[in-house]
């Protein structure tokens, strides 16, 4: 970056680059949302509705004076998306109760101070199936394989072509596609779109000042989805199970990665 007064400039690719003081601005929010998952992970157990686990993310967010973004955001209704099993995500909190053996994504978005970050988890409850178990792990290795490629110089389609390659070689898992990783900083979604496959054409250099997410949903079956009545929550067409991990992670000026949601 050229003129450090400014928060951000846009590349050509209309990407935009911040500068180096809105690490610390990125890292409240990251914190809070990494805190929030952490609450989850030590309350959520079968028994549970989905609505009753969106009220300890929503406490806990605005117990740190912090918003969470996805509440109101295009009219959603809830501080967080609940996906368990066969939905494949933006499941909307409702009276489903968390059942032993179940695989549930929360996915958290939070913004103090005007800054957003954004992370989800699969959390597995109680004694879970050994398809369910190698499905989730797959899906946090993909985004962890995903995350280990980003490096200064390349491409942002080579995070996409190692996440793809990675899932192709542990069997019959698949990618939903229509779903992207995105950047993020002073709004929830901005430019890029991080593709979870190999895209065929460049996305545009990755370099120093970047904040984006690594999310790629994987699914036991076929990737076909369909949209519930309520104009969100999405699920397999053939009921299989989807599981999802993702990340907030910055390209520092240090020339390191950082994963700003993780700890
Ligand atoms: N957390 C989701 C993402 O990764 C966004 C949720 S959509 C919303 O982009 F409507 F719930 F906000
Ligand atoms: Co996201």
């Amino acid at each position: 970056m050229d003129n450090m007064n400014k928060l951000f400039e846009l590349n050509s690719k209309g990407i935009k680059v911040y500068n180096p003081d809105c690490l610390d601005k990125m890292k409240k929010s990251s914190a809070i949302v990494l805190n929030t998952l952490k609450e989850v992970e030590s309350k959520i157990k079968a028994g549970l509705t989905t609505k009753e686990v969106d009220k300890i993310c929503e406490d806990y967010i605005k117990s740190c004076g912090a918003r969470p973004t996805c509440k109101g955001y295009q009219g959603y209704p809830a501080a967080s998306c609940i996906s368990v099993n066969e939905v494949v995500c933006h499941g909307v909190p409702s009276d489903r109760i968390i059942k032993d053996g179940d695989i549930v994504n929360v996915d958290v978005v939070a913004e103090i101070d005007g800054w957003h970050s954004d992370s989800s988890r699969t959390f597995m409850i109680g004694s879970v199936s050994d398809k369910r178990k190698k499905l989730v792990e797959v899906s946090k290795k993909a985004m962890e394989i995903g995350i280990q490629s980003v490096e200064i110089g390349k491409d942002l389609k080579e995070i996409g072509i190692a996440i793809e390659k990675y899932v192709l070689s542990q069997g019959s898992f698949k990618i939903v596609k229509e779903f992207c990783g995105h950047g993020i900083g002073m709004s929830m979604h901005e430019k890029p779109f991080i593709y979870h496959f190999d895209p065929k054409h460049k996305l545009g250099k990755i370099v120093p000042g970047m904040f984006f997410t690594v999310e790629p949903i994987i699914v036991n079956g076929e990737e076909d989805f369909k949209e519930l009545k309520d104009g969100w929550t999405t699920v397999t067409k053939d009921g299989s199970d989807a599981a999802q991990f993702e990340h907030t992670i910055y390209v520092g000026y240090d020339g390191k990665v950082h994963i700003l949601t993780d700890g």
